[in-house]
């Protein structure tokens, strides 16, 4: 079905790390968005749109709010949602204390569906339009969080958990089951509908170099799909990859070395990289997953950002919630802490820059920006409203706010979730704010 939506439209169309905002920004303060079979078939101002529009489409005006790409989350593990704010440990620690222990529930088909439900919810509730998902070592935990991704028509990425040791026996797999499940899932759910499959050793520690062989070769066999894992988090983890692949030059090689990197390899957190390591990034077209609710949630450390993005060898960088370490399923509130980052490293973000992290800029960490991530004629319709007077401290501080960047920065930092009034999965509203109870409500849950 065809249908419009009219609002202040704001979308990057380039890198606000490496351009300015004269060619960076696509800022429409009254346009119209016109969707049809899941994409944007014509927008522009409403001045122009108003004439060439059929009248009969219908048209949903949303006044004092943003429309904007919808956010793009890449790096979150679905079953850790009821363990966010596991308290006390850092990373080890708190994988075996509270991560492994939960993980362990997806074997059950109907504790994954209904975890799945709830985190696609949250997800849109928030704006989120895709992620790229763990799940747990059980292929079912991967079916049912596929199936409902399905049913919400998002275009999302995911994939089974790797893992053949250092982590309890119920969830370990081998070198040779991981592969063959890995495959069947990649068979089974790899270009079905929107959904994209990432293969997903979980991290180096917990994958023999056997398994780490395979997972080369499976991701190596079925072009297209992704990979995703976590690379120099934690100091610890650091010193215990050293002692478990004691011939490799530093952790990114580890992965280097069984042919993990490329394009669509996305590894999460990065915080302790040196600059060779970032300079092979860049080389191989990897990207970093920058998880700051996460890595101060686990007192990880600072992500580097600006170092990592740096114009002579610029990575690949997207922003990402990583629940159940991060803490929020807000992209607004990821943003906020973002920026809490760069100040904390004397290199203060702007708020194009975090917004561009979340949508354009994520969507080219996935090498998706040809389909998502930005307001664009033939991309998929998957957009975010962000009500501006959605709760009367926002209406008040905006009413003090100059300039579009002033208005995007305070959304980040108060990060209200009241703020986001609607969702648009392909074209169609998926989650909205009923304006009575103020909750979100959904089309397909
Ligand atoms: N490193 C390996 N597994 C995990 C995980 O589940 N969460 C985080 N934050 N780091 C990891
Ligand atoms: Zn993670």
């Amino acid at each position: 079905m065809k249908s419009a939506i009219r609002g202040t439209l704001v979308s990057f169309k380039d890198n606000p790390f490496h351009t300015d905002k004269s060619q960076f920004l696509y800022h429409e303060s009254d346009g119209i968005i016109v969707m049809e079979n899941g994409k944007i078939t014509d927008m522009g101002p409403a001045s122009e749109l108003l004439v060439r529009l059929d009248p009969a489409v219908e048209l949903t005006h949303y006044k004092n709010a943003l429309i904007m790409p919808g956010f793009i989350d890449c790096h979150v593990h679905y079953p850790q949602t009821e363990i966010i704010g596991a308290y006390g440990e850092q990373l080890i620690d708190w994988l075996n204390k509270y991560t492994f222990v939960a993980e362990q529930k997806f074997g059950d088909k109907s504790h994954a569906e209904l975890t799945a439900t709830l985190f696609l919810k949250e997800a849109l509730a928030n704006g989120t339009t895709t992620a790229s998902v763990f799940c747990t070592v059980e292929p079912t935990s991967v079916d049912a969080f596929f199936e409902q991704s399905v049913k919400a028509g998002m275009r999302n990425i995911a994939g089974k958990v790797l893992m053949d040791r250092n982590a309890p026996p119920e969830l370990l797999d081998t070198a040779q089951t991981g592969y063959d499940q890995t495959k069947a899932l990649i068979e089974k759910w790899h270009g079905k509908d929107r959904c994209l499959y990432s293969v997903t050793p979980r991290f180096a520690p917990t994958s023999t170099p056997e398994q780490m062989e395979m997972t080369g070769a499976v991701w190596k066999e079925h072009p297209g799909t992704y990979l995703q894992s976590h690379i120099s988090e934690n100091k610890g983890e650091i010193e215990w990859v050293k002692e478990l692949y004691p011939s490799s030059k530093d952790y990114l090689d580890v992965y280097d070395s069984f042919g993990h990197l490329g394009p669509r390899s996305i590894l999460g957190h990065g915080v302790h990289l040196s600059e060779s390591e970032f300079t092979r990034f860049s080389e191989t077209g990897t990207a970093i997953s920058h998880c700051p609710t996460s890595n101060f949630f686990l007192g990880s450390g600072l992500f580097n950002l600006k170092s990592a993005v740096a114009s002579e060898r610029a990575v690949r960088v997207g922003l990402a919630t990583d629940l159940g370490a991060g803490t929020s399923f807000s992209m607004l509130a990821t943003m906020g802490e973002a920026y809490k980052v760069s100040q904390l490293r004397s290199s203060p973000i702007t708020a194009w820059q975090a917004f561009y992290l979340a949508t354009r800029g994520a969507a080219e960490a996935l090498y998706l920006e040809d389909k998502i991530g930005s307001l664009q004629t033939g991309h998929e319709a998957d957009l975010v409203v962000l009500d501006l007077k959605a709760t009367e401290l926002l209406d008040h501080r905006l009413n003090f706010a100059d300039d579009l960047h002033e208005e995007l920065f305070v959304l980040m930092t108060l990060a209200p979730s009241e703020a986001i009034a609607a969702t648009y999965i392909a074209g169609e509203l998926a989650a909205s704010r009923n304006q009575t109870t103020n909750r979100m409500e959904f089309a397909k849950f």
